[in-house]
């Protein structure tokens, strides 16, 4: 059977992290993979996360299988952070939340669960996205599109080209948004925008799929859920998926959720029922560890506010960032003007750099980037930069 298995190519993301691993150049740079490691360039371990790991080291316990949808005050921390605290969807059971093996595993799940309930429909991803949405909506065995999105002559949203593409959609389809740093561009619709999506959304009956993997990045955490909460304000089934493989740097506890909401209680029970069967069917329930470390802090106020102020501090030092790479362009001789990089919210920036010239960067300087020329501002600091800028000024 396996004389006929092709040779797949590298994962395009995390493939990038493989070659890197393997280059043994020592100023090589990652700014490939959406990762956040410190002014030190390394990847931190939170003060939250160290507080609640060692309160829970001195408390060993045994490891049961867990519900298949999680440890409850996960889910239920999971979703007051997307919905807020008291919310009535919450409140009246409309709102359903599984933990998930990280944001990927939320989309996962959902994405399966939608092929048994909605499976003739259209997935609708913007161009472009994340690199891996098309692949798992297909690999769901859905036909997937791309919606216009960016517009990389202003470095800006499309948002008439992007409206009107979802005004000619029928009922039913499926449309992937990113509620916060959009991923790889950093280009998020302004909330009158998003409340113009919304109201397309619903007055043609799509089926909106937030992913939500970086919130607590683009203004804070708060505001980074305006969004969720508007299209929960909708009464429409919603899909959320949300990570916190950045916000707590747990990346490898694979800690994410899957968030539904429905438009009643006993629709929500009914489609709780069968996301489990999902869930089961997959990888039966998920795993203790970072589960219980995430739930600790969203569950203790003290805990709560010191993750707070470091996502905080994470979010302005990838702002100085920002700020110092555009300035370091300039300084290095770059006459393009790369002040959108400013504008730009989340890890990433989408450079406007070419194929050939990312791989320049990486072939002649060691400088890993997404071929689309996506960089990972959350990867630079002030050793780096400096060889970055030079680099990219070089290529250009
Ligand atoms: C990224 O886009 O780099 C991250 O979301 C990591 C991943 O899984 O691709």
């Amino acid at each position: 059977i396996f004389a006929k298995v092709e040779l797949a190519p590298r994962d395009p993301i995390l493939g990038l992290n493989e070659q890197y691993n393997a280059d043994t150049r020592p100023n090589k740079v990652n700014l490939g993979v959406g990762v956040y490691y410190d002014e030190e360039g390394r990847l931190p371990v939170l003060k939250a996360v160290q507080v609640a790991e060692k309160a829970l080291a001195e408390q060993i316990t045994p490891r049961g299988y867990l519900p298949i949808e999680g440890i409850s005050t996960y889910d239920k921390g999971a979703q007051a952070l997307l919905l807020g605290k008291d919310n009535e969807l919450s409140k009246a059971g409309r709102a359903l939340t599984f933990q998930a093996l990280g944001g990927t595993g939320g989309l996962k799940i959902g994405a399966d669960f939608l092929k048994q309930v909605n499976g003739s429909a259209t997935v609708h991803i913007s161009n472009p996205s994340w690199e891996n949405h098309r692949a798992l909506f297909e690999r769901a065995g859905f036909k997937v599109e791309n919606y216009p999105y960016y517009d990389a002559a202003t470095h800006g949203l499309d948002f008439g080209a992007m409206k009107t593409y979802l005004e000619q959609l029928p009922a039913g389809d499926i449309v992937v948004l990113h509620a916060c740093c959009h991923n790889p561009t950093g280009v998020d619709p302004s909330f009158e925008q998003w409340e113009q999506i919304a109201a397309v959304i619903k007055a043609n009956g799509l089926i909106p799929f937030l992913d939500i993997a970086y919130q607590g990045f683009g203004a804070g955490l708060e505001e980074d859920a305006r969004v969720v909460k508007l299209f929960a304000t909708l009464n429409i089934p919603v899909f959320v998926s949300s990570s916190f493989s950045k916000s707590f740097s747990l990346y490898g506890e694979r800690v994410g959720a899957l968030t539904i909401l429905c438009t009643s209680k006993e629709e929500a029970d009914r489609v709780l029922s069968q996301v489990k069967r999902v869930i089961r069917t997959n990888y039966s329930n998920p795993p203790t560890h970072g589960g219980k470390v995430v739930s600790m802090v969203l569950n203790d106020e003290k805990l709560f506010a010191l993750w707070e102020q470091e996502l905080s501090e994470m979010r302005d030092r990838i702002r100085t960032m920002r700020a110092q790479l555009v300035a370091k362009l300039k300084e290095y001789g770059v006459t393009k003007n790369f002040d959108f990089v400013l504008a730009q919210r989340g890890m990433f920036s989408y450079s406007g750099l070419t194929k050939e010239q990312v791989e320049k960067l990486r072939n002649e300087h060691g400088i890993y980037a997404v071929n689309s020329g996506r960089i990972c501002v959350a990867a630079l600091n002030s050793k780096n930069i400096d060889a970055v800028a030079k680099a990219i000024a070089a290529v250009l």
